[in-house]
């Protein structure tokens, strides 16, 4: 099995796990039992996890909520903040291309009352495709506007936003910015004081660490950032939110993230290599193979691991049954027995046919050039075959 879907999850680091495991089999007390010394070492590793997390993203600790990855992140950054009582403002901007993790709660605000607006992206063929307008975004924010949420990265295209010219419209009008960061953290250097946005929004699994924690930045810096809880209980996480602390997973995210960090320098020019090589690879042997979303070579523009390709006139979902040893995604949101064509992709202005003849690639830490050779080899003699019978 060749693993290319490292945008839709990544493998735990060996190292990742070792860090983890003597949460679980030892020191497994739980981190709100300060009364015993177990308990008291448990949450002293929290905190020295937390304070990692933290200030490899240019946050304080108590900036930090641990949560159980992005989806509930989001959640509670868009309903925390919406529907807080203190918020009178009744205006969400955000964008088309956006994970349903933020369109789906978006969604039910606007259900509630609240005025959404989903700026579009720029179009296939351009070389910022996929990049929001910023003179549409000046031309939606007003004082009535409560919110902006925009990606960082996108999970399809890796389509990399102007996040600090986003948040320089919004203090204008003082309006809250979060983003939802999943894709980029691990994979380009993120700061959210160099950023300026209010919230952020993180998953460990997409950097290497264990699936089912994640955590939302929420900054001090900005006193109008009052969040409602959504999972109450406890009052762990001084009420923000409450559940008992999953320790190991804690550690492991901050042992995650650390790695990241200090292989970035390494790791993330190789990545790219590796896409580069592999789009030179598939554009050397298929006829009229299309590149969706923002030019390679702009690396400001576009995350560095993420290809996004289109077959035509062959179906990526064909293509991936043909190739079945390689582990990719079509990028169309099978949500029932009828694929759907990718929502980011007809943002992008694409024909459903040509929507649903594309394949995401996400190259990743473990990846080898070996792979991505036989990956392409693999593709080219499947695309050549499947185009005999269209
Ligand atoms: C951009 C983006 N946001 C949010 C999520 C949701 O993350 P999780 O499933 O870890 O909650 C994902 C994961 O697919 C993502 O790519």
């Amino acid at each position: 099995m060749i693993y290319l879907d490292n945008h839709a999850t990544t493998a735990v680091d060996p190292r990742v796990v070792s860090a983890m495991l003597p949460l679980m089999t030892e020191h497994y007390a739980n981190a709100g039992s300060v009364t015993h010394e177990s308990g008291r070492l448990v949450a002293e590793q929290v905190v020295q996890a937390t304070y990692s997390l933290a200030s490899h993203l240019g946050a304080a600790s108590d900036e930090l909520v641990l949560t159980s990855g992005a989806t509930e992140s989001n959640n509670l950054a868009l309903f925390g903040f919406a529907l807080h009582p203190r918020q009178l403002r009744r205006k969400i901007i955000s964008c088309v291309t956006e994970h349903r993790a933020i369109l789906d709660p978006l969604q039910r605000l606007a259900q509630q009352g609240f005025e959404v607006v989903l700026l579009p992206v720029k179009q296939q063929g351009q070389s910022d495709a996929g990049l929001i307008d910023l003179n549409q975004l000046a031309q939606a924010i007003d004082h009535q506007t409560a919110l902006v949420t925009i990606m960082l990265a996108n999970n399809e295209i890796g389509a990399i936003q102007p996040l600090r010219e986003i948040a320089a419209l919004c203090a204008r009008f003082e309006v809250a910015l979060h983003t939802d960061a999943t894709q980029a953290i691990g994979r380009m250097a993120v700061d959210v004081r160099d950023l300026n946005v209010d919230m952020l929004s993180f998953s460990a699994h997409k950097f290497y660490g264990p699936k089912g924690v994640g955590g939302l930045v929420v900054r001090r810096a900005h006193q109008r950032i009052r969040l409602t809880p959504q999972i109450v209980g406890g009052g762990q996480q001084g009420n923000r939110r409450s559940g008992t602390l999953n320790a190991p997973a804690i550690v492991a995210m901050a042992r995650a993230l650390e790695l990241c960090a200090e292989e970035a320098e390494i790791e993330r020019p190789r990545i790219e290599l590796l896409r580069d090589r592999l789009y030179a690879r598939l554009q050397a042997g298929i006829d009229g193979l299309t590149l969706n979303g923002p030019d390679l070579t702009q690396s400001a523009w576009r995350l560095g691991g993420n290809l996004n390709c289109g077959f035509w006139p062959v179906e990526g979902q064909s293509l991936m049954l043909a190739v079945p040893e390689l582990a990719v995604s079509s990028g169309s949101a099978c949500t029932s027995a009828e694929p759907r064509p990718s929502h980011v992709l007809q943002a992008l202005g694409m024909l459903d046919d040509m929507a649903r003849s594309s394949l995401r690639f996400g190259v990743g830490r473990f990846t080898t050039e070996s792979e991505i050779d036989q990956a392409a080899a693999w593709l080219i003699q499947a695309s050549r075959s499947l185009r005999q019978l269209v």
